[in-house]
């Protein structure tokens, strides 16, 4: 890149939530970032079928415990809870459900740069900023009211110097307005914080207690922009599974990791497999190697084995293999140097694999590069296929409001592609967990359940889908991607519930005006996603009745040929 950019300036339009990969774009090509706004959050809201159960909820609550009216009652609701989707569950639990779905923070269409959010928008967005205080939320709205991105498009252009900005998600981080500014990210030698050690280590501890049993080996998926929005919160959760902390010399820098005693922990050490984005490993060089060190030190710890698995299985793969300790200590796993990710994404984008096994082959024949102390990698896929059998738990932390699990391909490829490596080792499957730190004290969810949240508070949520229509072709893309994505957590995990499928097929395809409208906006995409859904049922990850699956055929058909109608023209 250094060649190619040369002396050219690069002026480089970037989301204001995305310190990480801005960083990169400063690094390969010398970028001054230009931050836009996000689009405005909004609470997902009830629709349909949610809306009469809800109102069904409501009323069985508030009815004498033990009259007549409220079994018949109970009958309806339960009728109602199975249209959708939601049945065999007891009254108390689908309202907890239904709350959190309501509640759900969805964006509100995309952002359109220079345009300002509507009022409507902003008082919106205030409404959910329910943890800051009167002056933030005076100031937001202020803030949200100026235009500052042509404006500062234009001094960049003009060669005009840009102020600097952090990165962050505006509901955390009200600092990053005004928008228009050039991001930045953090300070390398402070991460993880004191704040995000104290966190994390209670994060850890809310996946320990959702788990039904101690896990003996969690693999932990840890990127580089969850890390940089939180301080470190993910790679202090990681240290705190082993029971560790951070070492920092008497500048205040990062210096490696220690042990907290046995006594002080009061649970075994936990092993725990670290792969790393890309772009946390190029970013954090001084974390990847404190990770390995923590690694390292819990597996040379004069320890009884029953209290310390990472010291359990690195004696293990000595006694198999006969190499050192200190190789069978390699706990912190990415790519090659200079490459990015796993492929999954890819081959599931493509359809371009056969069996499931082959998204394991793809993410281990990337992911197996071991880091050390000394921060060098060197490729050893025999201790990542034998680490990765051992893997109990799944887990990686969602890293904005605004991406779910099924907005962007890069969750699937990163924890599927682990969850499927792990499938293939072991010979059965690990949990995945999702944690979920953008609201209140966090939640730590089943994969399967964070795609149903998804699915009904985004896929099939107009308020969702109405938002992006809006905004034409591109708004139908990133419908179709949502399908996409949700198949990817199918290929590499099998946690998609079938009725998922299903009603993805009703709202967008066998719904005969809706498919017309997408197919007007966006022909290609509208055909990407009925192939999408016939796919799908080819792998087996939903079986449709004989008429859903001949009328999603016929509409598929329609749609090529609409397709090729328009190549003719
Ligand atoms: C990261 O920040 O590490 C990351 C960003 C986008 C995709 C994958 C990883
Ligand atoms: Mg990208």
């Amino acid at each position: 890149p250094d060649r190619l950019i040369g002396e050219m300036p690069n002026i480089y339009l970037y989301a204001s939530n995305n310190p990480s990969e801005a960083s990169l774009a400063k690094r390969r090509s010398g970028a001054v970032t230009i931050t836009h706004l996000t689009p405005p959050l909004a609470a997902s809201g009830l629709y349909k079928g949610l809306l009469d159960l809800k109102d069904s909820l409501t009323r069985w609550r508030a009815m004498e415990k033990d009259g007549a009216e409220r079994d018949e009652l109970q009958d309806l609701i339960a009728q109602q809870a199975d249209a959708v989707d939601l049945g065999n569950i007891s009254p108390d639990q689908l309202w907890l459900k239904l709350l959190e779905t309501e509640d759900a923070l969805i964006p509100d269409g995309l952002h359109i740069i220079g345009k300002p959010l509507s009022d409507a928008a902003r008082a919106e967005y205030l409404s959910i900023m329910d943890h800051a205080d009167e002056e933030t939320r005076a100031r937001v709205d202020a803030l949200l009211q100026q235009e500052t991105e042509l404006d500062a498009i234009c001094r960049a252009l003009s060669a005009h110097y840009i102020e600097p900005v952090p990165g962050g998600d505006l509901i955390r981080s009200t600092d990053i307005l005004p928008t228009g500014r050039n991001i930045h990210a953090f300070d390398p030698f402070r991460m993880p914080t004191a704040f995000a050690c104290q966190d994390g280590a209670k994060q850890a501890q809310l996946l320990l207690d959702t788990h039904d049993a101690v896990p003996r080996t969690v693999a932990l998926v840890l990127w580089g922009s969850d890390n940089i929005k939180s301080d470190g919160g993910p790679i202090a959760q990681a240290l705190a599974l082993m029971g560790c902390v951070p070492r920092f010399d008497s500048f205040g820098r990062l210096a490696g990791a220690d042990l907290i005693s046995l006594e002080d922990l009061g649970r075994p050490r936990i092993d725990v497999i670290m792969t790393l984005s890309g772009i946390f490993r190029d970013l954090l060089p001084l974390q990847t190697r404190m990770l390995a060190e923590a690694a390292q030190k819990c597996a040379m710890a004069d320890e009884p084995i029953e209290m310390n698995f990472v010291r359990a299985h690195a004696l293990a793969y000595v006694e198999k293999t006969g190499c050192d300790i200190t190789e069978a200590a390699l706990r912190v796993f990415s790519n090659a140097e200079g490459a990015y990710g796993s492929n999954v994404n890819q081959l599931v984008d493509s359809s371009a694999f056969g069996d499931e096994d082959e998204l394991a082959d793809a993410y281990q024949a990337r992911k197996s590069f071991a880091y050390g102390t000394d921060g060098k990698a060197s490729s050893n896929a025999a201790l990542l296929q034998s680490q990765l059998a051992e893997v109990d738990v799944a887990y990686q932390n969602l890293e904005s409001v605004e991406l779910g699990v099924t907005t962007v391909d890069h969750y699937f490829d990163t924890l599927g592609g682990i969850a499927r490596a792990v499938k293939r080792a072991k010979g059965s499957e690990a949990a995945v967990y999702i944690g979920d730190q953008t609201r209140g004290a966090g939640k730590v969810r089943t994969l399967k359940e964070q795609v149903a949240l998804e699915t009904r508070s985004r896929s099939l949520n107009p308020k969702f889908f109405e938002g992006l229509l809006k905004h034409g072709a591109e708004g139908v893309r990133q419908i179709e991607a949502q399908v996409t994505n949700t198949m990817g957590w199918s290929a590499t995990t099998g946690q998609v519930d079938p009725w998922v499928y299903q009603r993805l097929s009703e709202t967008f395809v066998l719904d005969e005006e809706m498919r017309q409208r997408l197919a007007d906006l966006n022909p290609t995409a509208s055909s990407r996603m009925a192939n999408r859904l016939l796919e799908a049922h080819d792998r087996n990850y939903w079986s449709p009745d004989a008429e859903t699956l001949a009328a999603l055929q016929d509409a598929a058909d329609a749609l090529e040929d609409q397709l090729e109608g328009i190549a003719a023209q």
